[in-house]
């Protein structure tokens, strides 16, 4: 129940609360949030005070085995919002108890454990699936488009940034950012918009980063990263990407986040930036603050509509609003008898459904070898995918033998 939770699945559960979900093909159907599970029931019981009655009544329960109490309960479906590096265990009890899962990006950090969370659902007929809230920006929804419709030609290149303010690693991630870095809790949207956009297959990914002010300077806490990745298509051509993520950008910068994207093809420039969508707004004694001079109005911004409701809606809500409609949909959405072809649908939706995000994982994976190895002391490795030594090999220079992360193929 950290930042994620206030910022959409907080608006999302509250709105089906108000309005259910409605399909033609499933009805009306009911998400009622029926229980949480955090280390000590802190924020849960802030949430249910400042909520009140916009929100089901929850149980609330807490400790070790908080997740454990959850499932015995019984739930539908559990969405998991913990730090990057512990969404593997929770992820894992969710479906061995029989539940849908929906997890926040990265899913995991390894294929192996993408590879256990896979088995399992299929396993067990249950959706496993994992939130890339930025596939669904309308900019990112147009630039697909512009590349599936054969508009735009052959990608070449690409480089994106994310730099998120020091008040996320000084503050709201503090209790657990040591060890961890900028890369894996942001570049993984631009590796999935990658990979999800221009397809192909994912050869090499190396890295680098700064370290010394979220931590010393020789520890294992990363300041910002740099990552490339190499993709090659169908016609033997390649593409470099290069993704700059880092979360000490000074706190009166005037958006919340800076995002930006350039995509070169054969035959066009894609130029893309979240904070010069159009706004600027300064407010004396407030910007850029308490209120930032650039807003994101798109992702969840709060609004008073014009027929006099207050609503918190974007894309960051309609991506939690998707999987739940697919899930009513698997359930409810015709015959008991073919709800397992519906299932096989959903389980093909290649955007959010865990077993078509291998390349996204090797990447993550490949990223924290590399940076671990970096801070151990040995900058500058290279990770390979699928070569002769196995699907995911990291290259240490001056080592001869190469280390293998993954065996299988990726
Ligand atoms: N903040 C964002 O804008 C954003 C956007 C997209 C995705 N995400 C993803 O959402 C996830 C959570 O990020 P966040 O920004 O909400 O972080 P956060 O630090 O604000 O919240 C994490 C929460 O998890 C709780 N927690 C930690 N260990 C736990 C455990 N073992 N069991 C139960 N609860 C536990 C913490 O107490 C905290 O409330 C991350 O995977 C992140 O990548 C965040």
């Amino acid at each position: 129940m950290g930042m994620i939770f206030d910022e959409t699945y907080r608006p999302f559960f509250e709105r089906t609360q108000r309005e259910g979900l409605y399909d033609r093909r499933f009805g009306d159907v009911s998400v009622p949030l029926t229980s949480v599970a955090t280390r000590t029931g802190t924020r849960a019981d802030a949430y249910r005070k400042s909520a009140g009655s916009a929100i089901h009544p929850f149980v609330s329960h807490s400790g070790n085995d908080a997740v454990d109490k959850m499932l015995d309960a019984g739930v539908d479906f559990a969405c998991v919002a913990t730090p990057d590096n512990r969404h593997f265990e929770a992820a894992k009890k969710v479906l061995d108890a029989g539940a849908h899962l929906l997890i926040e990006k990265p899913s995991v950090l390894k294929l192996q454990e993408l590879d256990e969370l896979v088995a399992l659902a299929r396993r067990k007929n249950l959706l496993a699936k994992v939130v890339y809230h930025k596939l669904l920006d309308p900019d990112h929804k147009k630039l697909r488009t512009l590349v599936v419709d054969g508009v735009l030609k052959h990608i070449n290149t690409g480089y994106c940034s994310l730099l998120e303010p020091k008040s996320i690693s000084g503050g709201q991630f503090a209790e657990w950012i040591v060890g961890r870095n900028p890369g894996t809790y942001v570049a993984c949207h631009y590796i999935k918009l990658i990979d999800f956009t221009f397809g192909g297959r994912l050869k090499s990914v190396n890295a680098t980063g700064q370290r010394g002010l979220v931590g010393p300077h020789d520890g294992p806490t990363w300041d910002s990263t740099q990552m490339r990745m190499v993709y090659e298509y169908e016609d033997g051509r390649d593409a470099a990407f290069d993704i700059h993520t880092s979360w000490v950008t000074p706190d009166n910068f005037p958006g919340y986040v800076e995002q930006e994207v350039q995509f070169r093809f054969d035959n066009g420039v894609w130029n893309g930036h979240s904070r010069k969508r159009g706004v600027e707004c300064t407010v004396e004694g407030e910007t850029p603050l308490k209120r930032k001079i650039t807003m994101n109005n798109h992702y969840n911004g709060t609004f008073l509509e014009p027929w006099g409701e207050r609503s918190q809606r974007g894309y960051g809500v309609e991506v939690l609003e998707r999987f739940a409609r697919e899930l009513a949909y698997v359930k409810f959405g015709g015959s008991a008898a073919e709800s397992q072809q519906r299932l096989t649908e959903v389980q093909a939706l290649s955007y959010n459904d865990l077993a078509a995000d291998r390349q996204s994982v090797a990447a993550v994976q490949a990223l924290e070898a590399i940076l671990d190895a970096h801070a151990k002391g040995e900058p500058d490795c290279v990770v390979r995918i699928n070569d002769p030594k196995g699907g995911l090999v990291m290259y240490r220079p001056g080592v001869s033998e190469p280390t293998v992360l993954y065996s299988g193929r990726v």
